[in-house]
């Protein structure tokens, strides 16, 4: 086994929704293979995720997708030091399937398992591409996890109690390559969330309502992009949520999109010709685009300016709150161009730095999950056979 902090060789494992991922880790930061199968073309009839084909779908690809990653990483499985696999939150049949997987390899090979909370793998994913960067995140920092099933502000410090007697304290946002902040492990304070959807469930489904197929996040996000000049056909306020100000609300701002419709039925002939075009397997940008008007691309620009604008100020005001110098931005949805730009203007004019991971490592993947268990890892806690899968489970330090 590699010494404790140094070479220390992670397979993570992820299956908590719709991609079957493998990857191995070293140190909780290189990159040695990431491996992700995406089941998008299996759910995309459904408009959504459907949970027993998702779980069907796992179970034939772990086994290919774990042997790829070895594979590409040029190791064999006794080389590894440890397994971390994602306990959580998620689909729980999803869940079972990489759990399982996880676990029996870890028993076969005599080597360490490590449960990972998938919220968790999404902050470590923004430290992993500044790793790779060499420029690493100050601690503490806010962090808005935003995809298809999260939108949620977290406070994140280096945790205290995950100081381990060996490895050198910290000195919070020094960049020294032997004891990043990432190793150390991190302690969680939820600032806000979601009332109700989550925003990439809300780009999912306003593109269903415009016949723009699924997922809807990457379509609508250029279809704005095109949208530039275009006029606003509707304009959506800021949405306001009564107690914690920080709280997210996104359904109400898809009602109003399906209001919008609905009130102009001019938009009627583009949906049906976009939804045939979909049904013969014409769903890329290219094709869809010359189906769009303009008042389409104007109403799609409209949804994303208020989407970014709600991300934007919430997060803006726990920086503020907190007294924070950093921001991070993970999940599938921190793939958006327009709230990238957005979130690097803004932070730059208030001083404060702000980190993505790249758009890999913002959607699901198993590099994260490996990275977050490093630090477990190196304090040994481990889990053990009686390991479940978690439908919800909430982030805390030290789980
Ligand atoms: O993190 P992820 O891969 O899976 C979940 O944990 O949900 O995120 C998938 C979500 C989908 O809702 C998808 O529409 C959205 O992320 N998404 C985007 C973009 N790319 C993916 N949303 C907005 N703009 C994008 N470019
Ligand atoms: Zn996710």
């Amino acid at each position: 086994m590699a010494s404790k902090h140094n070479g220390a060789r992670i397979l993570g494992i992820e299956s908590s929704c719709d991609e079957t991922a493998a990857a191995v880790v070293v140190d909780g930061r290189r990159i040695l293979s990431s491996v992700v199968a995406s089941q998008i073309d299996i759910h995309r009839k459904y408009g959504g995720v459907v949970p027993e084909l998702a779980s069907r779908e796992h179970s034939r690809q772990i086994v290919p997708v774990v042997r790829e990653a070895m594979e590409q990483a040029a190791l064999s499985l006794e080389d590894l030091d440890a397994i971390g696999v994602t306990q959580g939150p998620g689909l729980v049949g999803s869940l079972l399937v990489g759990i399982t997987y996880g676990k029996t390899l870890a028993h076969a090979l005599g080597k360490p398992l490590i449960a990972v909370n998938h919220l968790e793998g999404h902050i470590h994913a923004a430290f992993l591409e500044a790793h790779e960067s060499g420029e690493l995140p100050r601690l503490p920092a806010v962090c808005l996890i935003v995809s298809g099933g999260h939108t949620v502000l977290y406070e994140v410090r280096v945790s205290d109690s995950s100081r381990v007697p060996h490895m050198p304290v910290l000195h919070v946002g020094s960049s020294s390559q032997d004891d990043p902040p990432s190793s150390l492990g991190f302690s969680y304070r939820k600032l806000g969330q979601t009332r109700d959807d989550a925003a990439g469930e809300a780009y999912d489904k306003v593109a269903k309502l415009l016949g723009l197929g699924y997922p809807g996040g990457p379509i609508l996000d250029r279809l704005a992009t095109a949208a530039k000049h275009a006029p606003a056909p509707v304009k959506f306020g800021p949405t306001k949520t009564r107690g914690n100000p920080l709280d997210f609300s996104f359904s109400g701002l898809k009602t109003a999109v399906l209001y919008h419709l609905r009130e102009h039925p001019e938009y009627n002939g583009e949906i049906r010709n976009r939804e045939e075009a979909l049904h013969a397997g014409r769903r890329k940008f290219e094709e869809l685009l010359p189906l769009c008007g303009e008042q389409t691309l104007g109403l799609v620009r409209e949804f994303q300016n208020a989407v970014v604008r709600d991300l934007l100020e919430r997060t803006m005001a726990s920086a503020e709150e907190c007294s924070v110098e950093t921001i991070l931005v993970s999940g599938g949805v921190a793939a958006n161009s327009q709230l990238r730009a957005t979130f690097e203007q803004r932070a730059a004019s208030a001083g404060l730095k702000v980190f993505f991971p790249s758009r890999n490592l913002s959607t699901d993947n198993a590099a994260m999950i490996a990275a977050a268990a490093y630090p477990r890892y190196v304090q040994n806690q481990f889990a053990d056979v009686t390991l479940n899968a978690k439908a919800s489970m909430p982030l805390e330090s030290n789980q």
